[in-house]
């Protein structure tokens, strides 16, 4: 594989995890997650090299191709997982962005890996890229990564992209090493968000604590300009619609529909993550049964939950939560052969997924909070057939798009979750049709390579900066 490229992305994960196979020897996996469905086709399609982890601690790997993309891996100690990974991107940013659903741990050994590996990631990329490529940083767990690169290599360009929200100052001030992060993240050309209030939070943010002159969402800084603006991500349409008329899986829509009689199928279908709200779903929906608004065999919840960051405690505490609500809710409310809730605990290909999406009446989705959501722009992008509804959380960053035609709600009030899961199954098929349209009107036109040519036509080509600089001080009390 010839190094030198000119366009490169850098994200902690490669699109595949190594694991052992069934027969003992090394495989490859897809990875999990949202961040992987948008990029993997991005990837595919522009032929660029992609640097990250290949998901297992301690293997230092050679580059390979794999499914037309060129990867490099970056290695982690079994340290570095537990530090970098699990603990300072997943036990402290994650939770602090997500709107401190679950309390962040600050740790000063944990920051002190997430610098190192940081660096690691930021001399791959500088060694990989070619002179003046783009290299296109992703998320939270390498917020370091574009002044780290910038010192290494001016000559790039560099854009970085943020899958996750951004908290308002007030959380985000909580952050020992807030300082850290801004700068870090100051070292790119372009800094995307899903949405404006984010790319807003951050502007005020390098305002308040650096003192950085603006103007609008552009912040003048090191005599460079850095533009903050938002790119809501999208799914791969035509993917989709590739699976969606494969008879195969049509065929199997059928089946999963016949396994469950004539009940009605409610789907939620999420890494098995405490920012996804699944417990206030199940909650929501055992209580129909205990109202006698739901009888056994009317309806049924299949709630598909893929492994995630296991060894974290807040993931470990979830999952014994959930299957002891899923056994609760079975025990009180079930019957033989009607169990309420079918629980699976696994992670499934891309066909069984577009068949169960084809099979649903209702998709669930209710986050507390979610940068985007991708699951509830998939189920959209499957449903060409005008049917089915979507519940969808107002603290998703999807409901941004599709307010118009979701079923819109509040994920932490139960009894508003209660009656908009009624509402979305009493829909009749005119108002799913009228609801299913404005949606896919939106996610058609927007789909992920739109996103990525905004993205990379905004990297390559900036509008004109919007005027001059104003002093922080200017317009701050
Ligand atoms: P996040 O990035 O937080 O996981 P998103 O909804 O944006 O959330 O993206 C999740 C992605 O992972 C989607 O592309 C979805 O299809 C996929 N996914 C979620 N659950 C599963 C599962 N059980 N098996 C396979 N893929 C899954
Ligand atoms: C979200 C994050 C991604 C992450 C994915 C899966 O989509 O935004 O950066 O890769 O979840 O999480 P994991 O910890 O398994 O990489």
């Amino acid at each position: 594989m010839s190094l030198g490229s000119e366009f490169v992305v850098v994200a902690n994960r490669l699109p595949v995890d190594r694991i052992t196979g069934e027969d003992g020897e090394p495989a490859w996996r897809r990875s999990p997650g949202g961040l992987v469905s948008a990029i993997a086709p991005v990837m595919r399609r522009r032929q660029g090299t992609w640097i990250g982890w290949a998901g297992a601690p301690g293997e230092e790997l050679a580059p390979f191709e794999e499914d037309g993309m060129a990867l490099v891996p970056v290695a982690q100690s079994a340290k570095e997982v537990e530090l970098y990974y699990e603990g300072f991107s997943n036990a402290t940013l994650w939770p602090l962005y997500h709107d401190v659903v679950a309390p962040p741990v600050y740790d000063r050994s944990m920051w002190d890996a997430y610098v190192g590996v940081n660096e690691r990631f930021a001399e791959a990329a500088a060694k990989v890229a070619s002179e003046g490529a783009i290299v296109w940083v992703q998320d939270y767990q390498l917020q370091l990564v574009p002044s780290m690169l910038r010192e290494l290599r001016p000559d790039l360009r560099i854009g970085f992209f943020l899958h996750i929200p951004f908290p308002p100052l007030e959380l985000f001030w909580q952050l020992p090493w807030r300082r850290q992060i801004l700068e870090g993240l100051l070292g790119a050309d372009l800094v995307g968000f899903q949405l404006p209030g984010a790319a807003a939070n951050f502007v005020r943010l390098c305002r308040r604590l650096l003192d950085a002159r603006y103007v609008k969402q552009d912040v003048h800084w090191d005599d460079r300009v850095v533009r903050a603006r938002a790119f809501p991500i999208s799914v791969d349409v035509g993917e989709l619609n590739d699976l969606v008329v494969r008879p195969d899986v049509q065929e199997r829509a059928r089946e999963i529909r016949g396994d469950l009689g004539d009940a009605t199928l409610l789907l939620g279908v999420d890494r098995l993550d405490y920012t996804k709200g699944i417990t206030q779903r199940l909650q929501a929906f055992g209580e129909l049964f205990g109202d006698g608004n739901l009888k056994p065999g009317q309806a049924v919840f299949v709630q598909i939950a893929t492994p995630s960051r296991e060894r974290v405690e807040q993931y470990q505490l979830l999952r014994e939560e959930i299957e002891q609500q899923v056994g609760r809710i079975n025990g009180e409310y079930g019957e033989i052969g009607f169990p309420v809730v079918h629980y699976l605990h696994s992670s499934y290909d891309r066909a069984e997924l577009t068949a169960l999406y084809l099979a649903a009446d209702v998709m669930v989705v209710t986050p507390l909070r979610d940068g985007m959501n991708l699951v509830a722009k998939e189920y959209v992008a499957c449903r060409g057939d005008m049917r089915g509804a979507l519940v969808l959380s107002e603290f998703a960053g999807a409901a941004a798009e599709l307010k118009r035609g979701a079923f819109q709600v509040n994920p932490y009030d139960i009894d508003g979750l209660k009656g908009t899961l009624l509402a979305a199954l009493d829909a009749d098929p005119a108002e799913q049709a009228r609801r299913m349209r404005s949606m896919r009107r939106r996610v058609i036109e927007h789909d992920v390579d739109r996103w990525a040519r905004d993205f990379l036509s905004e990297l390559e080509n900036p509008a004109r900066p919007q005027g001059p600089p104003v002093p922080a001080s200017a317009l701050e009390g």
